[in-house]
C-alpha cells in the first residue's frame, strides 16, 4: 500500500499564523501536525508516502525532505490550484499507479493512529474503498454518511440538513477504480472536484464501500480553538521525560516534559505540559495543557492552555496568558518607556483578548 497526504491550502482561519507558515507545520505537542500524519502512516508499516502540495510548497520540502529521517520515501505532488480532494488524487495517478492506498488528510489529529483500519483494508481485497466516519455536533459542516445497516447508503458534502451525524473524517482508503471516479463526476458548487462525490460515484457503479466508525477523539485543525483542544488531546497522551535542567527552586510535576537544553528556574510547572529545547523558564508559572516550543524564554510571567512557537519572549506580563496561540519571535511584555499604555505592532488578523 502506498499513502497519500494533501498538504496544500492557504489556512485562512488561522492567519496570522499561517501568513508565513504552512498551517500542516504548526506544531501540536511540540511536533508538526503533518510530521505526526507521516508517522501515523508509517508506523501502519507504509514507505512510499506522496505528499500533495500546493503554495506552501517550497516550505513543506524543506522541512520534510525525502523522508529518511522516517526510513520512508517522500514524493511530492505539484497541485497548481486547490481544485478540491477528488483532484489531488486524480493528478497523483502517476505515484500511485495500481496500488491500494490511504489518502489522509495533512491538517488532522487522529487518536490512536491508523495501523487496524490499514490492516482490516489490506485484508480486505473485495473493498473498493473503506471510509472513517466518527459522530460530531456539527455533520453541516463536513460531508455526512448515512448508513442503512453497516452499509453506507449516501454522503452528501456539508448537507443543510444532515441525515446522520456522522462525518466523513479526513482519512480514506481506495484501490485504482478511485481513479475512474475521479474522471466520471464534475466539480460541486464551490468548484472543487469532491472526494465525497467520487466515492458516491463508486458506490453508484457497484462498488464496495466499507465505514469504520472511529470512537476517539478527531479533530481538524483549522481554527485556532481547534489547535487548542489537538494540543490538549496529544499532550495528555504524551509518555512525559525530563532531559533538561530543573533548578531545586522549581516544582515539575510527572506529566511534564522537559526537553533536552530546556531550563527550568525558581518556577512552577503542571502537565502535562512540554518545554522545548532550549527554552528557558525563569520565576514563571506553565499550567496544563501549555507546549512551549524551542528557544522560547518565559520570565516573571504566567501561562496556561497555549501554544507558544520558537524564539519567542513573554516576560514581566502582569496578568496570566491563556488559551493564546502566540506565533514565532513574537515579544510580550512590559514597556518601561512612559506612557503606561498598550504598544502594540500586530500583524494583519491578529486577535488580541485583553483583561
Ligand atoms: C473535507 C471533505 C469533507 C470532510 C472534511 C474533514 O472538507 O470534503 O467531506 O468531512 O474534509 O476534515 P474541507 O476541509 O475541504 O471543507
Amino acid at each position: 500500500m502506498k499513502g497519500l497526504i494533501l498538504s496544500g491550502g492557504k489556512g485562512t482561519r488561522l492567519y496570522p499564523l499561517t501568513y508565513t507558515r504552512a498551517k500542516q507545520l504548526i506544531p501540536v505537542a511540540n511536533k508538526p501536525i503533518l510530521f505526526r500524519v507521516i508517522e501515523a502512516i508509517r508506523d501502519a508499516g507504509i514507505r512510499d508516502i506522496g505528499i500533495v502540495v500546493g503554495d506552501t510548497g517550497d516550505e513543506i520540502r524543506q522541512t520534510v525532505g525525502r523522508g529518511g529521517r522516517w526510513d520512508i520515501n517522500i514524493t511530492y505532488i505539484e497541485q497548481p490550484e486547490p481544485l478540491g480532494l477528488a483532484h489531488a488524487v486524480k493528478i497523483s495517478r502517476d505515484f500511485l499507479g495500481d496500488d491500494r492506498f490511504v489518502m489522509f488528510l495533512g491538517d488532522n489529529v487522529i487518536q490512536g493512529g491508523i495501523s487496524p483500519l490499514i490492516a482490516d483494508f489490506a485484508h480486505h481485497g473485495e473493498w473498493n474503498s473503506q471510509i472513517v466516519l466518527t459522530r460530531v455536533k456539527h455533520p453541516e459542516q463536513y460531508g455526512v454518511a448515512e448508513l442503512e445497516d453497516d452499509r453506507v447508503i449516501r454522503l452528501i458534502e456539508k448537507p443543510r440538513e444532515p441525515k446522520s451525524d456522522l462525518a466523513l473524517v479526513g482519512i480514506y482508503m481506495f484501490d485504482h477504480h478511485i481513479f475512474e471516479a475521479t474522471d466520471a463526476i464534475k466539480p460541486s458548487a464551490r468548484g472543487e472536484l469532491e472526494i465525497t462525490d467520487a466515492i458516491q460515484w463508486l458506490m453508484d457503479n457497484g462498488y464496495v464501500v466499507y465505514p469504520y466508525i472511529h470512537r476517539g477523539w478527531w479533530i481538524d485543525t483549522g481554527r485556532p480553538g481547534d489547535m487548542l483542544d489537538a494540543n490538549s488531546l496529544v499532550l495528555e497522551e504524551l509518555e512525559p521525560k525530563i532531559e533538561g535542567f530543573v533548578d531545586r527552586d522549581s516544582q515539575v510535576d510527572s506529566r511534564v516534559t522537559v526537553e533536552s537544553g530546556a531550563e527550568i528556574v525558581n518556577s512552577v510547572i503542571r502537565g502535562p505540559t512540554v518545554i522545548g529545547e532550549n527554552a528557558r523558564i525563569i520565576n514563571s508559572y506553565v499550567g496544563p495543557f501549555t507546549s512551549i516550543y524551542h528557544d522560547v524564554l518565559i520570565q516573571n510571567s504566567e501561562i496556561e492552555r497555549s501554544i507558544v512557537l520558537e524564539n519567542s519572549v513573554i516576560r514581566d506580563v502582569p496578568a496570566r496568558v491563556q488559551d493564546s496561540l502566540i506565533g514565532r519571535n513574537v515579544e510580550l511584555g512590559r514597556s518601561p518607556v512612559k506612557p503606561t499604555a498598550f504598544k502594540l505592532t500586530l500583524g494583519d488578523y491578529s486577535r488580541i483578548g485583553l483583561l
